[in-house]
């Protein structure tokens, strides 16, 4: 593996921290007993950095999320670690009938309700819901959207790297929550690469990593989680995975795609 390739982190992390030291340490200062609490720190740290990073994130997925969400998605669609709501850039609309978002940080929850009422989906409309739960949490998530098997699209996009017991949430989140029959899931994740050399790098910089992002993990193979985790059959003829286009295999953050239809 290319030597630049094993040291990206180390840029990415400098010019995160480059960019909102400053914006963190002020809010620190304006609320201290902020130091109390390690989650709240950590929501605010990486709530300040989706600001710049979310975008360039975004423009470097868009051509894979151009191939995976407007074709796909329809109905009631469960947006997984909203973020900043980009998705919503990416929908049908006249294909959705609701748009719920899970984003247990609640610091990011005003970029993505105005995002969504510039589309047109708002609470008062009936159209749209927020829920403050991360996606293990998954009785309380069923009690807010309405109960069981009541979700067309549940879209996932760099979210499966940073949830608690990914494995067990993954089952339930597909088990629990899509409609049999044309229920799906559309992904877009990075995670643990085939090669050994890289999947060592991957493992070797997620202590560090998990600490300033979130608690995204390198080294996850989420993509064969999802494939792994339904209790009936993905349908054969309208499933897929792929992978980035482009991107080279010895990357870090190694991409996959896919689209997994219930039978
Ligand atoms: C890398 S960001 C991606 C955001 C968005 N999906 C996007 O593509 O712009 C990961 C998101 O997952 C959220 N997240 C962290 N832990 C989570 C959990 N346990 N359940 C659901 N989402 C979580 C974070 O707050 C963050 O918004």
């Amino acid at each position: 593996m290319k030597l630049s390739a094993i040291l990206s982190p180390l840029s990415d992390l400098r010019g995160g921290l480059t960019l909102v030291l400053l914006p963190f340490l002020s809010a620190l200062l304006k609320h201290p007993s902020l130091i109390f609490h390690p989650s709240k720190i950590s929501d605010l740290f990486f709530s300040l950095l989706w600001i710049p990073y979310g975008d360039g994130v975004d423009g470097n997925a868009k051509s894979s999320k151009e191939d995976l969400i407007p074709p796909y998605a329809y109905g009631v669609v469960l947006d997984i670690g909203a973020g900043h709501g980009h998705t919503l850039d990416y929908l049908d609309h006249p294909r959705i009938t609701k748009f719920i978002a899970l984003e247990p940080n609640e610091r990011m929850h005003a970029r993505i309700i105005s995002r969504a009422a510039k589309y047109g989906y708002t609470k008062a409309k009936g159209n749209f819901d927020i829920i403050l739960y991360g996606a293990e949490e998954i009785d309380k998530i069923i009690t807010q959207i309405g109960g069981e098997h009541s979700i067309d699209t549940l879209i996932t996009i760099l979210t499966l790297c940073s949830i608690p017991s990914p494995q067990k949430t993954i089952n339930s989140l597909v088990n629990r929550t899509l409609k049999p029959a044309g229920g799906q899931i559309l992904f877009y994740e990075h995670v643990r690469s085939h090669l050994r050399d890289v999947s060592f790098w991957q493992a070797f910089w997620t202590p560090v990593w998990k600490r300033f992002f979130g608690g995204c993990r390198l080294d996850q193979p989420s993509h064969i989680w999802i494939e792994q985790s339904t209790e009936w059959d993905w349908s054969e003829g309208h499933s897929r995975m792929w992978v980035k286009e482009g991107e080279p295999e010895e990357h870090l953050f190694w991409h996959r795609v896919g689209r997994l239809v219930r039978k």
